[in-house]
């Protein structure tokens, strides 16, 4: 993919469902009584993978290619007759690992290459506390092998803040007898929490600890999924960096603990503001217009590390245009996403020409340097690849992404939907 700079953005766009929320959704409709209805539902590949996961399991899945998504869940699932292709997903292995430690079923779950290096301690440890049988490959990677038992509720306080395993302990706390309850050292997206609530179980939350009842049934819901504010993360970065641009995103999820961007975007000076405000299933859900402003800079630390996890490429790549540069610390959880994501933010800038300084838990970019195009090694890592096409937009000079098409792990629509606000 060849990304050109571009003059400016304009125009108002809808984005598909957000990607945490379709694949809870999912998973929870799969384990639900009666037929869940889901509208615009994630198009990205990762979702996919959490739907054919569901039919491996004996779930009835029915989805059109316009993001409508039907799931008869039976309450359990069937004995899988092959590995579950979790592909790239770290969210479907991690999450159905802890629908899968409750039932009387064995199972494996793969994933792609990049899958295959990340760690799964961090979930083997809780569930196995709670008496799940489950083994990994060497390192504690995947492929992971599961047998499902009769669990026991504990209480777990998390060492590393992931919304990913408190999810997995929170679903295998729905077949656990007794009252689970997880601690996270940071506050983590709290989509499991809304999204269970919405499928009618109860559950109680002070600070950052979360407790459930075991063997709380689920009922099917029908729902329209918000549209992914990790996605227009992006088109948000892009639009404050040419000074008149005026871009209107709609139907856009505002989850305070997802939304962490558009603070940050309007302290370091952008102009943004948030309208038809609503609230869907427990989930925030509005407007947001954003036009440029002269970012001056920031430091991410700390819980807004957390928070902001899936922007910080995005950020990091726009960080040279700023007045005062990012820091970004607190973040070693960068290093094994998809990909090393300190790496290769590190790496693609400089190929672009800016300077940086890598850490171990994050990176320094100072402010207001040019950079030109340049050839951006994506690792096959979607954010990254979207990353840097924002920042090749303002770069002097045509930039090619090589492994563009991983875009399509969250997002596949989105360089025809960038062509089409950009003006060049
Ligand atoms: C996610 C949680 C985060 C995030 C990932 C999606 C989720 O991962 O990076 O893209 O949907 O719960 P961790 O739980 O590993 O922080």
């Amino acid at each position: 993919m060849i990304i050109r700079p571009a003059r400016n953005m304009l125009g108002s766009i809808r984005l598909p469902g957000d990607k945490s929320i379709s694949h809870r959704y999912a998973m929870l409709g799969g384990i639900a009584h009666g037929t869940t209805r889901l509208a615009n539902f994630s198009t990205g590949a990762d979702c996919a993978s959490t739907l054919s996961c569901l039919r491996q399991l004996g779930c009835v899945v029915n989805s059109t290619p316009a993001g409508l998504v039907e799931i008869e869940g039976r309450g359990w699932f069937q004995q899988p007759s092959s590995s579950l292709d979790c592909g790239n997903s770290g969210s479907t292995m991690r999450m159905m690992s802890g629908l899968l430690a409750g039932q009387p079923i064995v199972c494996d779950l793969h994933g792609d290459e990049s899958l295959s290096r990340r760690p799964m301690a961090r979930v083997m440890t809780p569930l196995r506390l709670m008496g799940a049988e489950i083994s990994a490959a060497a390192g504690d990677r995947p492929p992971l092998h599961i047998k499902g038992a009769r669990l026991r509720a504990m209480e777990y306080v998390s060492p590393v803040a992931s919304a990913q395993v408190k999810s997995a302990v929170l679903f295998a706390g729905l077949f656990a007898e007794g009252l689970t309850s997880f601690e996270e050292p940071w506050r983590t997206r709290d989509h499991t929490e809304q999204a269970l609530r919405a499928f009618g179980v109860e559950l109680s939350k002070k600070r950052n600890r979360v407790n459930l009842q075991g063997g709380q049934k689920l009922k099917a819901i029908e729902a329209g999924v918000p549209g992914d504010i990790s996605s227009a993360a992006f088109f948000l970065c892009a639009a404050v960096l040419f000074p008149d641009s005026n871009l209107l995103i709609e139907n856009l999820l505002l989850n305070p603990t997802r939304s962490a961007l558009l603070d940050v975007l309007k302290q370091m000076g952008a102009r943004l503001s948030v309208i038809n405000l609503e609230e869907r299933h427990n989930e925030l859900v509005g407007t947001v217009k954003v036009e440029h402003g002269q970012l001056t800079g920031a430091i991410i630390e700390g819980g807004q590390s957390v928070a902001l996890i899936d922007e910080l490429p995005v950020l990091a790549a726009i960080a040279p245009y700023t007045r005062d540069g990012i820091e970004i610390r607190d973040a070693k959880e960068l290093r094994v996403k998809e990909s090393d994501r300190i790496a290769l933010v590190a790496k693609n800038l400089r190929a672009m020409g800016a300077v940086c300084d890598e850490r171990e838990d994050g990176l320094k970019v100072p402010g207001n340097q040019k950079l030109h195009g340049a050839e951006i090694d994506s690792g096959g890592d979607h954010r990254i690849a979207m990353a840097f096409s924002i920042a090749a937009l303002r770069a002097e000079g045509d930039s090619r992404i090589a492994g563009a098409d991983s875009a399509r792990i969250s997002f596949p629509e989105f360089f025809t939907m960038l062509e089409s606000v950009l003006e060049r």
